[in-house]
């Protein structure tokens, strides 16, 4: 070993104990007779005393290092005059005696501290210099600790950690396939998954009982704060099982973590049925660390001869609590805020709860006031509330007063990144409508089974027919999502022509699961929870990149190796694929 101990080793009870440090150069400073070097490693920083009347040459080499060199000291463990709380090895330094340097450095293009002066596509550039930051590895840190833990669980549980291949055929999980050209299969393709969905219920098949895989998935999808092309899942399959143990199992795996890694103690996770979701909070993965729910002021508002309301499927509003004081100038704001394309609403319309109990409205004009007093009693507005209102087509309505109800939730701080709501999201529908293709399209994947007490109108309602299906959802982020299976190769067969396929479309692609579904296949189900979004939601971010070692940017490129890149001709060659 080139050191005794790491940089974040030493304490009080090493004081006069000769050592070996390794590390980089964090910061220095030079008070003449002496020099001071914060020494760092993954471990910590050390402080490194450098002394002129004792060493002299010592002293002007330390002088001389740049930011970043290596450095290997030998030295004696002092006891500090100025001691530093805010470390661990803050009471102790290290007089050197000996120096050498292992590497130099060219000066960093972006500071290696907490707050950095580097942009992103800087810091992705050089993202081993951005890994050696404090905040960024702590985060892979706290990716590693939970990993650590959910293996843990798993096994006590009796899963098997089995590997699935990465070059196979196409899982319609909904996102476009990365493609891999076959150069011994001419013309061929292997797709990447964007899950090993069919792996694990052949591994059912199979026999396995329980698997579980830490695993990369891919999908070519455009890319948000929580969305990178390749991310991990921690992808899980039991058999002989129903909805309701999956639900149980996986409250527990959440349960522990947040136990373990957070200190933080959950009662039961409660859930919600996706319709209820969809009316009181507007979407499918809803914050429930505030209440504001959606009110529908559809049947109240009809024939006011406001012709806003009279042309609109929906109106609906949130009430956002003691903000009537809010001025003009701020409702405005919002009412830009709401107009804006990614919120998409015509305008917005307010009721204000004056304090002094006097009640005003934008829609004075069109409703008395006695009117506008049973909306807020409707709503259960009290004085000094601000009743937000929007109106238009349902669906764009509710998903706009969704965002209202976040944002408003962000401006009164009640999304605290602190506090953990988990919740299940339960009897989500079997298919949606896509009035593009003009046909139904599996809302989780073709696998899922149908609730059983909804098979008699699959074919003749096939819209209302709700599947066992569940997502976990914390704080408003779609953490892992999973169902019961369809096990039986007449249903599959059923639920593929629902879907437009024909029998030979679904035979050549999923022959293989059909075919096996004959022999033996016993009844499971499964999830698949997003491990990088977990990792974001524990660590306090929006943003899965932070805690990805090497992710990629916006466009789906990886700054540090330039990819993706071309190939050169004969490589396309090879694989049949060049053009000249
Ligand atoms: P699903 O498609 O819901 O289910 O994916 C499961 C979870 O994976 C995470 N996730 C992502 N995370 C980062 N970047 C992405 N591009 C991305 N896409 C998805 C989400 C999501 O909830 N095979 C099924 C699971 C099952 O049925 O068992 C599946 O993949 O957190």
């Amino acid at each position: 070993m080139l050191r005794s101990h790491s940089c974040g080793a030493l304490r009080i009870s090493d004081t006069t104990k000769d050592v070996t440090l390794c590390g980089w150069v964090s910061r220095s400073r030079d008070l003449g007779g002496m020099t001071f070097i914060d020494l760092r490693d993954r471990f910590g920083i050390t402080q490194l005393v450098f002394n002129m009347d004792d060493k002299p040459d010592l002293c002007e080499q330390a002088r001389k290092l740049g930011r970043e060199f290596v450095i290997q000291v030998k030295g004696k463990v002092l006891e500090r005059s100025n001691k530093n709380k805010n470390i661990p090895t803050g009471e102790v330094e290290v007089l050197v005696g000996e120096m050498k340097i292992l590497n130099a450095s060219k000066t960093p293009p972006f500071t290696i501290e907490d707050d950095t002066d580097g942009g992103d596509e800087l810091r992705m550039k050089y993202r081993y210099l951005d890994l050696r930051r404090d905040p960024v590895r702590k985060n892979l840190e706290l990716r590693h600790r939970l990993a650590k833990a959910i293996r843990n669980y798993l096994d006590q549980e009796d899963f098997l950690e089995v590997e699935t291949p990465v070059l196979i055929k196409s899982t319609p999980e909904g996102a476009r396939d990365f493609v891999v050209p076959s150069r011994m299969n001419q013309g061929e393709f292997y797709a990447l998954p964007q899950s090993p969905q069919t792996f694990k219920q052949i591994l059912m098949v199979a026999g396995f009982d329980r698997y579980y895989q830490i695993v990369k998935c891919f999908r070519d999808e455009d890319l948000r704060a929580d969305r990178q092309p390749e991310f991990t899942q921690i992808d899980c399959e039991l058999s002989f099982v129903e909805q309701e143990d999956i639900l149980n199992i996986f409250e527990g795996l959440v349960r522990s973590l947040f136990s373990e890694v957070k200190g933080i103690k959950f009662d039961a996770v409660p859930r919600m049925t996706y319709a209820d979701a969809m009316k009181y909070y507007g979407n499918d993965k809803p914050d429930i660390r505030f209440e504001m729910k959606i009110q529908d002021f559809t049947e109240a508002t009809r024939n006011s001869g406001f012709v806003v309301f009279d042309n609109a499927s929906m109106v609906g509003g949130v009430v956002a609590h003691g903000c009537a004081s809010y001025t003009r100038k701020q409702v405005d704001e919002l009412t830009e805020w709401v107009k804006r394309p990614q919120i998409g609403a015509g305008g917005l319309i307010y009721i204000r709860l004056n304090e002094d109990g006097s009640i005003k409205s934008s829609i004075d004009k069109f409703f008395s006031e006695e009117q506008l007093r049973s909306f807020a009693e409707q709503a259960n507005a009290k004085t000094g509330d601000l009743i937000l209102i929007l109106a238009g087509d349902e669906p764009k309505t509710r998903k706009a007063l969704s965002e209202l109800r976040l944002e408003m939730g962000n401006r009164l701080n009640l999304r605290p990144r602190d506090t953990y709501a988990p919740l299940w999201v339960v009897d989500f529908p079997l298919l949606e409508w896509d009035e593009e293709s003009a046909r139904f399209h599996a809302m989780h994947h073709p696998f899922t089974s149908p609730k059983p007490e909804d098979l008699s109108i699959l074919e003749s309602n096939p819209g209302q027919v709700r599947a066992n299906a569940y997502d976990l959802v914390i704080n408003g982020v779609e953490i892992g999502g999973g169902s019961i299976r369809i096990h039986d190769r007449s249903l599959q067969q059923k639920m593929f022509s629902l879907l437009g396929f024909s029998d030979e479309e679904a035979q050549k692609q999923f022959g293989f699961l059909m075919n096996a579904f004959e022999f033996g296949a016993p009844p499971h189900g499964g999830i698949a929870l997003g491990f990088d979004r977990l990792c974001a939601i524990f660590g306090g971010v929006d943003s899965i990149r932070d805690f990805i070692a090497f992710p990629k940017n916006n466009s789906g490129r990886d700054m540090m190796i330039d990819s993706p890149s071309t190939i050169d001709d004969a490589q396309l060659k090879e694989l049949g694929l060049s053009l000249k």
